[in-house]
């Protein structure tokens, strides 16, 4: 079965063909970073201005480069939620119209499910069960993967989210948008623990996170002394070194409670050097093996809506004229 990848949630287009015999056969990317970078911040409506614009130009040339003919398309998946309501439309649409004029399914997808399965696509894939720690500029979530299907939501943030903390805490030291990447990179010069930063909710016993009060923290910093560069990446050093520890520790309580030993990571957090390196060293020393997508695929991208939506496709339903996006959408409400 050849499957065709859409996702528009927010400020990515991606598409993708994943072929459920030979695999992912290609991918195309737009990042709309650039165009967002002057808000400090994603618009929604341009953002579903420039998916009107990106995302058929992206197939066509996915198809020519892949030499793959439309008619030969068994499916389409695209992103039904969670994300901006009008950002989504533009990917249903184009889904529901292509596959309605094919006369093939189309499938609508859970943008978490899509980061959730897609280390499954790499060539060492993660064993079931596992936990699941999301953490991407919307969601911060520690989920039991028992299948494909299967989740239960064990913990997740109750304010902002682990990408949106550090996307803040960018804006707060004047880096561009989005932060988390640039935080990344600024820390590598900072010196650490010159500031105790708060670890939110670290000896909380459940697995929900808090990062608005860290966030916090940084601005007052930021707020009492002039900034320079060596103060920017110093504070960019505690604040990571603080969001490292928080997220580390309960992903390890999760695996602890639930008795598993394999955690997989993913979401656009997931591509932080100093997170990866503090769970390796967690790991080692606790017995416990972590997974990744390749980094291209941590954040936002068609090849995790291609997949899911191949593995959702199995038990097809027959094309129609009506279609839906649900914006706020639960995983849990996905379970079969
Ligand atoms: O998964 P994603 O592309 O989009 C959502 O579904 O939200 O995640 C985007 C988030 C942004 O907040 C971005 O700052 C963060 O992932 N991010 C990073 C890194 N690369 C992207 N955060 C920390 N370190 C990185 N290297
Ligand atoms: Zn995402």
């Amino acid at each position: 079965m050849l499957v065709l990848g859409i996702e528009t949630s927010c400020d990515e287009s991606g598409v993708a063909l994943y072929h459920t015999q030979r695999g992912l056969l290609g991918h195309r990317l737009h990042s709309q970073s650039a165009l967002h970078e002057p808000y400090g911040g994603v618009v929604p409506e341009l953002a579903s201005r420039d998916h009107i614009r990106r995302v058929l130009p992206l197939v066509r040339n996915l198809l020519q480069a892949t030499g793959v003919e439309l008619a030969q398309l068994n499916g389409i998946a695209y992103t039904r939620g969670p994300g901006l309501a009008g950002a989504l439309l533009v990917g249903a649409s184009i889904a529901n119209a292509l596959a309605h004029a094919l006369n093939i399914p189309a499938v609508g997808v859970h943008h978490m499910e899509g980061h959730l399965l897609v280390p499954l696509l790499e060539p060492d894939p993660p064993p079931f069960p596992f936990v699941a720690l999301l953490v991407s500029g919307g969601h911060t979530q520690l989920i039991e993967v028992e299948r494909v299907g299967r989740y239960t939501l064990l913990g997740e943030t109750v304010d902002d989210a682990a990408g949106e903390a550090f996307d803040k805490t960018a804006k707060l030291l004047g880096l561009g948008y989005p932060g988390g990447a640039e935080i990344s990179k600024l820390a590598l010069q900072g010196q650490p623990g010159r500031f105790k930063l708060p670890r939110p909710m670290l000896k909380s016993r459940d697995l929900n996170f808090s990062f608005s009060g860290l966030k916090t923290a940084v601005a007052q910093l930021v707020r009492t002394q002039p900034l320079d560069d060596a103060l920017r990446a110093d504070i960019a050093r505690s604040f990571q070194d603080a969001m490292v520890d928080v997220l580390a520790a309960k992903a390890w309580q999760a695996l602890k409670q639930t008795g598993l030993n394999t955690l997989v990571v993913a979401g656009g957090v997931g591509a932080n050097r100093q997170l990866r390196e503090g769970l390796a060293i967690l790991g080692a020393r606790a017995g416990f093996r972590v997974f990744y997508p390749r980094v291209e695929f941590c954040t936002d991208n068609g090849a995790m809506i291609a997949y899911a939506g191949a593995l959702r496709l199995r038990d097809p339903r027959p094309p129609g004229l009506g279609f839906s996006i649900t914006p706020r959408w639960e995983l849990a409400d996905i379970m079969s």
